[in-house]
């Protein structure tokens, strides 16, 4: 059984003595080979598989600390905007803690699995017809009127928790890897890596990936309308807009876009080529570094390892994967249409 994160990091993490440990053992995700993947982009790739956390996301690093100090400082109710991981990882740790949770989604544009772990924890979900860009500014006006905690990763405790990423991999390679890849929607998990990477004194490039219609970051100002499949990342105006660009910039690293084509690709090869099932925005980060390579810092070779970090489950999304799958077999029930279904 895995060491709740808290207790696994707790020197580096800022938790005040008497706040209690709100945890459902999160972290200690595995990191696994992708040989094909490797193959393909002709260096070392490994996947940091983030779904295998309790709620299937990152996110629940950064919400067992998050929710430990709101409930160490008295709060009773936790609050965010969220395209899906976020409310449900932060509806679970609101019930853990015996607190409130509300979470703000944009209306139908959310998975749905999501969804479903988001309303069965019993938080309050207001669907907005607006964008996770409006959401977020809808719930930081309300965190400064209203005593409640805000648990978006601009609250600073999600960052710290996020950033045990890093230190997990640092241990399990026993060196940092040369290159890390990662999907940006709001661009709180390339901070929190980088910050991980940088308390451990090392420091790989990063490369971070948008979906093309949802890249602020590559055009440099925000997308009023941002639009892809991957809804996790669908987001036009990130929070952490400077501290992203930091870590690419003193990394020097890049941020790229990819298309849905590409993250729609990279997510079936992860499937059927890795075993290894992640929701869409998840793959962008291994659809990067097929579609833009292993590009090396000035006067330095190209990196040899890489890590991508997958950060949702499949399981979150599965109207995306039935839509982009092939289809069930029809059969009726006798020994030779079997055969026929599985052999022709
Ligand atoms: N991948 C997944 C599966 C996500 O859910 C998110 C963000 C990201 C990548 C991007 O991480 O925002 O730190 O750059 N999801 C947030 C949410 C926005 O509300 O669940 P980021």
């Amino acid at each position: 059984m895995p060491e709740p994160l808290i207790e696994r990091y707790r020197s580096r993490l800022p938790l005040e003595p008497g706040d209690p440990v709100v945890t459902l053992n999160e972290g200690s995700t595995p990191l696994v080979e992708a040989p094909v993947i490797s193959e393909r982009v002709g260096a070392r790739v490994l996947l940091k598989l983030e779904g295998a956390n309790p709620t299937g996301s990152f996110k629940d690093r950064g919400m067992t600390v998050a929710v430990s100090r709101a409930k160490g400082s008295g709060a009773e109710v936790v609050i965010c905007a969220s395209t899906g991981n976020t409310a449900a990882s932060a509806a679970a740790y609101a019930a853990r803690a015996g607190m409130r949770g509300a979470v703000i989604v944009p209306e139908g544009r959310i998975a749905i699995g999501k969804l479903a772990q988001a309303l069965m924890h019993g938080a309050r979900v207001i669907a907005l017809r607006g964008s996770f860009d409006r959401a977020l500014e809808i719930v930081r006006a309300l965190a400064d009127s209203h005593p409640v905690e805000l648990v978006n990763s601009v609250n600073p405790y999600r960052i710290e928790g996020q950033k045990t990423a890093a230190f997990e991999v640092v241990e399990e390679l026993g060196e940092a890897p040369e290159a890390l890849a990662i999907p940006v929607g709001n661009a709180g998990n390339v901070t929190a890596w980088w910050r991980g990477f940088r308390e451990l004194e090392t420091a790989p490039l990063v490369y971070g990936f948008q979906a093309s219609g949802a890249a602020p970051l590559v055009r440099g100002a925000p997308v009023a309308e941002p639009e892809t499949i991957a809804s996790a990342i669908r987001i036009g105006n990130p929070a952490r807009w400077e501290e992203a660009m930091a870590a690419f910039t003193s990394s020097r690293g890049r941020i790229e876009a990819v298309s849905d084509e590409q993250i729609l690709a990279a997510y079936r090869l992860l499937a059927t080529g890795e075993g290894v099932f992640c929701e869409p925005a998840s793959a962008a980060s291994v659809a990067g570094i097929l579609a833009h390579g292993l590009p090396p810092a000035p006067d330095a070779p190209p990196p040899r390892t890489v890590v991508c970090v997958l950060t949702g489950h499949g399981l979150k999304d599965p109207d995306t994967a039935l839509n982009k799958a092939p289809p069930v077999v029809g059969c009726d029930p006798e020994l030779s249409a079997v055969e026929r279904a599985i052999f022709d």
